[in-house]
């Protein structure tokens, strides 16, 4: 681990220690918070330790014809803004990242608004936005020389772990919560070899109880309070305000779990700034499910001073979180870019869904809270129509196929939770037809989905 050119900083005391010094559960000794990487070399102007903007935006630029594995990958190319390995040998990389950018067309001319762009991080190797960060912690775990890592998950986090530990020859340890994680990231925790258990508890209790155990057995714990997990999911920033050629979007908006994406991306857009890579941040607007709310709560109730634990429900099971670690720094970054945080309705869900995979696209459910999100910020006048929007898409489609699949059959949603709604929702749905093996039974179900 390059302890010349990182040290972590608790977000609440203050304290510095070095890499080397973080308990295992990554909470300060003195004041219990979490830690931000920091790098002491970025502050000095003219210091050689400080990237040079212009220098490096032509470095990137010439890594895209790179033979490079490390240049592969969308997290490593930016190893500059990243240095936190001494040995970039010990890299564990799927070749993450340069994950697409695409233009929302049809929801962009029906919400009025020119620029509308999905970054779709579903489209990562295991499927989630998690393979980012992954690559970054798994790395300095293989560096560390750990044998066994571990994280809690609602799903994505473990299939993204189970994957690099088996790329990286390491032990791995997987605690969800039992029935309430999707199939898809269930099996490819298995599939990739990790030791799985289903715990009787919720995602907040298994947070909390690897916290226990990471104190009793040498095993790296793999959550996004482990702040190396955190440079690596900041670099899809780098990857939006490249794309837009350095200049950044006027609006970026996050899904809200563990809220260590949000806080994620807030970093990587404010270094960014520090550094003179850009401009001006973006409004950064983190959403959440209604039944699972803790953070809007505590922007609507304390000015997010305080935040107070729920209990989460919400069929968006990756952001079924009550407790979320990372609401700190997610505050912070809605704060000092002027974003919002607000939440969104199981029916605003699934029908935003439906809309992002009527154009082709697909995701999971919780990334969908983005574009329900979005219509409330467009009718609230908070997004104009002459605005640069991107959406985070987080997951991919098949993660949670029981979901869609349910909506498309009409088993989704109560009829309380549809009430006003039922034409759009009607709309939208495709289910699957059974029919005569007839050209005329064929035909007919054609002409009647075009009518
Ligand atoms: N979207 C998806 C698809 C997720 O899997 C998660 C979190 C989020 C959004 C929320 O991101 O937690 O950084 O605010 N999934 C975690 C997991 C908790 O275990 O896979 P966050």
């Amino acid at each position: 681990m390059n302890e010349i050119l990182h040290q972590l900083r608790c977000i609440g005391c203050g304290a510095r220690i070095a890499g080397a010094e973080a308990r295992p559960d990554f909470r300060c000794v003195v004041c219990g918070e979490l830690f931000d990487v920091e790098y002491p070399g970025w502050s000095q102007r003219g210091g050689k330790d400080r990237p040079n903007p212009g220098g490096l935006k032509w470095v990137l630029r010439e890594r895209r014809s790179s033979s490079d594995p490390l240049d592969h990958s969308g997290v490593w190319r930016y190893r500059e803004l990243l240095p936190i390995l001494d040995n970039f040998g010990n890299v564990v990389s799927l070749h993450e990242g340069n994950t697409p950018l695409y233009h929302l067309t049809r929801t962009a001319k029906t919400l009025k608004i020119d620029r509308l762009f999905v970054k779709h991080q579903g489209m990562n190797p295991t499927g989630s936005f998690k393979d980012t960060g992954m690559t970054a912690a798994m790395s300095v775990a293989k560096e560390w020389g750990y044998e066994c890592v571990a994280c809690a998950s609602t799903g994505n986090t473990s299939a993204a772990m189970a994957a690099y530990a088996a790329r990286a020859g390491l032990k791995s340890l997987v605690l969800i919560p039992e029935g309430k994680i999707a199939w898809g990231k269930l099996s490819q925790a298995m599939d990739y070899g990790a030791v799985t258990c289903q715990l009787k508890s919720d995602f907040d209790g298994c947070l909390h109880l690897l916290s226990q155990i990471v104190k009793e057995a040498p095993i790296y714990l793999l959550n996004s309070v482990n702040p190396y997990r955190i440079e690596g999911q900041k670099t899809p920033a780098f990857e939006i305000a490249e794309a837009f050629d350095w200049s950044v979007p006027d609006h970026l908006i996050v899904p809200g779990g563990n809220l260590g994406n949000s806080s994620a991306l807030g970093k990587g857009f404010r270094e960014m700034l520090e550094l003179g890579l850009v401009t001006r941040m973006p409004h950064i607007s983190v959403i959440q499910a209604v039944g699972a709310n803790p953070l809007v709560r505590s922007f609507r109730e304390h000015q997010a001073t305080v935040m107070e634990p729920v209990m989460a429900h919400t069929r968006a099971t990756a952001i079924r979180i009550g407790n979320p670690a990372s609401w700190r720094k997610a505050a912070r970054a809605i704060q000092e870019t002027g974003g919002w945080c607000l939440d969104v309705t199981e029916a605003e869900i699934a029908i935003a869904k439906a809309e992002i995979g009527a154009e082709g696209l697909g995701c999971e459910p919780a990334s969908a809270v983005t574009l329900a999100g979005l219509k409330k910020l467009r009718a609230e006048g908070k997004v104009s129509s002459s605005d640069t929007v991107v959406l985070m898409l987080t997951g991919h489609t098949l993660k949670d196929a029981d979901y869609t699949i349910d909506f498309h059959r009409g088993k989704l949603l109560g009829i309380e939770e549809i009430a006003g709604r039922e034409a759009e929702i009607a709309g939208l749905r495709r289910d699957a037809l059974a029919i005569d093996a007839t050209p005329a039974a064929v035909l007919a179900a054609l002409k009647g989905r075009a009518g």
